[in-house]
């Protein structure tokens, strides 16, 4: 049985990779301040240590008591748009606080430390798709916080020796059975066409229609949160630190997510097109392979409608989202 310590397990990715793993066997303690978490999606089978990363006392003695194997570290401010209008807010969160947990690894001798990075950290990528080793030049706060933080773990790792895998996610997306996607204010592209889809919103806006690509709207890479879950539990048994990017290799444009998401729901999206937001490339997609030769990844959902079928079946499920 591993122990392992999940920092932001209340939020959207660490709920669904605290219950995978623990479906796996793993035990785990959540460590999550519920600002921008939800208690009801704590899997009720993990320990659960209400506090905040800032709170440097607290995360390092809660290190040192745990005798984990593993930290994942998902508690991190998170929306591109914000980070550039409040960029303090993404390098306080990302990396002042990211850091006691770093220090909290080294403290409580544990070995294994996962990080949720992102595709964000390669700004306007200069190839497609992205390769681990492409030129990494963040156009946004939020990006620049986590390649800072990716840095930091590796002299970590060189000098503490907290081996560490920085998972460059693309664009997380879909849900488990149980957990799914939950934002308040709501930002990202498929909740927000799901929320029209219910008739809870009455359109959606199409940020952009003039990009670089073959519709004029943004290209992502949509990954669902199981096939992440998978990566974390492998990346924590990774023989050596090392940086890989997750996503399916297919990118989607907004327009072709609205229409999935029609085809899925058998509802009519109302869309207006409205402009751009700031810090937003053209197209994000992800070369895996690199996790998929060294750790054996292999995702289960490969295209778009299955994983926009597995949130619009957790959103019929739970209309409101979380209740607290
Ligand atoms: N978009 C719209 N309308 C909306 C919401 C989003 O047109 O109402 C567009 C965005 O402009 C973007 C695309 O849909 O082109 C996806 O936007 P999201 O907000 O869903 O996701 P982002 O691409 O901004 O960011 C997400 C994660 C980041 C991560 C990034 C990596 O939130 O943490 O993917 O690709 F860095």
């Amino acid at each position: 049985m591993k122990r392992i310590l999940v920092a932001g397990g209340a939020g959207y990715i660490g709920s669904a990779c605290t219950e995978y793993l623990l479906d796996h066997g793993y035990e785990v303690t959540v460590y999550d301040s519920l600002v921008t978490g939800h208690f009801d999606a704590i899997d009720p089978r993990a320990d659960f240590v209400l506090g905040d990363l800032a709170d440097r006392d607290k995360i390092i003695s809660v290190a040192k008591n745990g005798h984990y194997d593993g930290i994942m570290h998902f508690a991190a401010a998170s929306l591109v748009g914000e980070s550039m209008t409040n960029p303090s807010k993404y390098f306080r969160n990302n990396i002042a606080n990211g850091i006691n947990l770093a220090d909290a690894a080294v403290e409580g001798g544990v070995k294994s430390f996962v990080f949720s990075s992102t595709a964000a950290t390669f700004g306007q990528p200069e190839k497609t798709p992205i390769e681990e080793h492409d030129s990494q030049k963040p156009i946004n706060p939020y990006g620049e916080s986590k390649l800072c933080f990716e840095k930091i773990l590796n002299w970590y790792s060189q000098i503490h020796g907290v081996k560490y895998a920085a998972l460059r996610y693309f664009n997380a997306a879909g849900a488990t059975e149980n957990f799914g996607e939950a934002h308040d204010p709501e930002t990202h592209l498929i909740p927000i066409i799901l929320q029209v889809a219910a008739g809870t919103r009455e359109k959606m806006m199409v940020f952009g229609d003039d990009y670089n690509t073959p519709d004029g709207s943004c290209i992502r890479d949509y990954i669902h949160i199981l096939d992440l879950a998978q990566a974390h539990m492998l990346a924590l048994d990774a023989p050596e630190s090392g940086h890989y990017n997750l996503g399916t290799g297919k990118g989607l444009s907004v327009f072709e997510i609205i229409k999935a998401t029609e085809k899925v729901t058998g509802k009519k999206i109302n869309y207006e097109v409205a402009p751009r937001r700031a810090g937003d490339p053209d197209v994000l997609i992800a070369c895996s392979d690199r996790i998929k030769k060294m750790l054996g990844w292999k995702p289960q959902f490969e295209d778009a409608e299955s994983i926009i079928a597995s949130a619009w079946n957790w959103k019929l499920k739970n209309p409101n989202g979380y209740r607290r």
